[in-house]
């Protein structure tokens, strides 16, 4: 090998490591094969590089978990999507598969999601009747900070992906909330007359759709698929239902716990009742979750607090919830997901994964330096 290719070889190999944040041999040890989840450390994949796919979510299809998560790269830019929605694969949820870039940014300036574009909090779910892998999330137009507060959609026949952009904009344009049974009428809206300021934003938004940010997607034992997103400038959260191909909004939908500033919500369903999960709107910053029930999915649902214990329970241990995953096969197992956000150095954010603890049907998350699956169990 002559100077120069020896010169190209060690800048390739310290372009590589630099790309992604290093780590121990004792951490990539134990990436060859993982026991355990070990909350807030580097977290390393098949390859021994930091999974990334932050603000994810789960899809179990074929005996196998897929994990499709924001691809973040190194520094501040990193909070805006420069490569796209990375997914990996596992049968054991310690173990994970680099599967790839499933949505990839479009190179083009005046693409929806053109690179640089804000693309957060992408989640899949499978659609029986189309056969299509369904993927919805939170898009902000390059260039435009979080104003656009949009969301978007992309499907794939391959789970992995390609997926492929097919629209964005802002839900149920023109359509009142829906008011399920017990829903006082102090929190119906009636636009000719405001009553606060998240009512204010959400008539302000009638015509063009409802603001759509921090988001997820529910897959009810019926078959039927919610969006459920912070709308109205984040003060309220709304839940939508979505179309049978699960690629639309019907235009009924509920709004839940209105004029609170709600994020990262984040739901699940035991034993009939409906858990929604979220979190305080502090930026990148940690704040206390919050918990919510319901007995439908549209409510009316009631304020529970924080569902974390102990130390670091007043900021949810340094993290905001992302996901919660129902474990396939198992009762009454949930495992809550959330990021801890590093937006300095955006491809460093950590991964808290917690088991869920039900005291009857109320629920606590505790903070776990190393668990396994066999919890359980108990
Ligand atoms: C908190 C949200 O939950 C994140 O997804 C992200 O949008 C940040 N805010 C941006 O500040």
């Amino acid at each position: 090998m002559n100077i120069k290719r020896i010169t190209f070889t060690i800048c390739l190999l310290a372009g590589a490591f630099l790309s992604a944040p290093l780590i121990s041999s004792a951490q990539h040890a134990q990436a060859v094969k993982a026991t355990q989840f070990t909350p807030g450390t580097i977290w390393a994949d098949n390859n021994g590089v930091h999974i990334n796919a932050h603000g994810g979510g789960l899809l179990f299809d074929k005996g196998k978990y897929y994990w499709f998560g924001e691809h973040k790269i190194a520094g501040g830019a990193g909070n805006r999507a420069m490569v796209g929605v990375h997914c990996y694969s596992s049968k054991d949820l310690y173990n994970w598969k680099d599967e790839g870039i499933a949505l990839p940014i479009s190179p083009d300036s005046t693409n929806d999601i053109a690179k640089g574009c804000i693309l957060e909090r992408p989640k899949v779910v499978y659609n029986k009747k189309t056969k299509k892998y369904v993927m919805w999330f939170h898009l902000e137009l390059r260039g435009q900070g979080y104003k656009a507060a949009r969301t978007g959609l992309a499907t794939s026949d391959k789970v992995a992906g390609p997926y492929t952009f097919i629209k964005s904009y802002r839900p149920n344009a023109g359509f009142m909330p829906f008011y399920p049974e017990g829903t006082p009428d102090a929190d119906k809206v009636d636009c000719a007359n405001p009553k606060n300021k998240s009512e204010g934003f959400f008539c302000r938004d009638l015509p063009g759709g409802q603001m759509a940010r921090d988001m997820n997607v529910f897959l009810d034992d019926d078959g039927k698929a919610y969006h459920i997103f912070s709308a109205e400038e984040n003060f309220t959260v709304d839940i939508a239902e979505l179309n049978d191909d699960y690629t639309a909004h019907t235009g009924k939908f509920s709004r839940v716990y209105a004029g609170h500033q709600t994020e990262a919500p984040a739901i699940f369903k035991r034993n009939g009742i409906y858990y929604l999960i979220g979190s305080g709107t502090t930026g990148w910053d940690p704040n206390p979750a919050r918990w919510f029930t319901a007995k439908s999915i549209y409510g009316p649902w009631t304020y529970r607090g924080n569902p974390c214990k102990g130390a670091g329970a007043e900021i949810t241990f340094g993290g905001q919830s992302t996901y919660v995953l129902p474990i396939a096969g198992k009762k009454d197992a949930f495992i809550f997901m959330a990021d801890k956000w590093t937006p300095k150095d955006a491809i460093d954010g950590r991964y808290l994964w917690l088991p869920i603890t039900f005291k009857g049907d109320d629920i606590e998350i505790n903070w776990a330096e190393k668990w396994d699956l066999n919890v359980f169990k108990k």
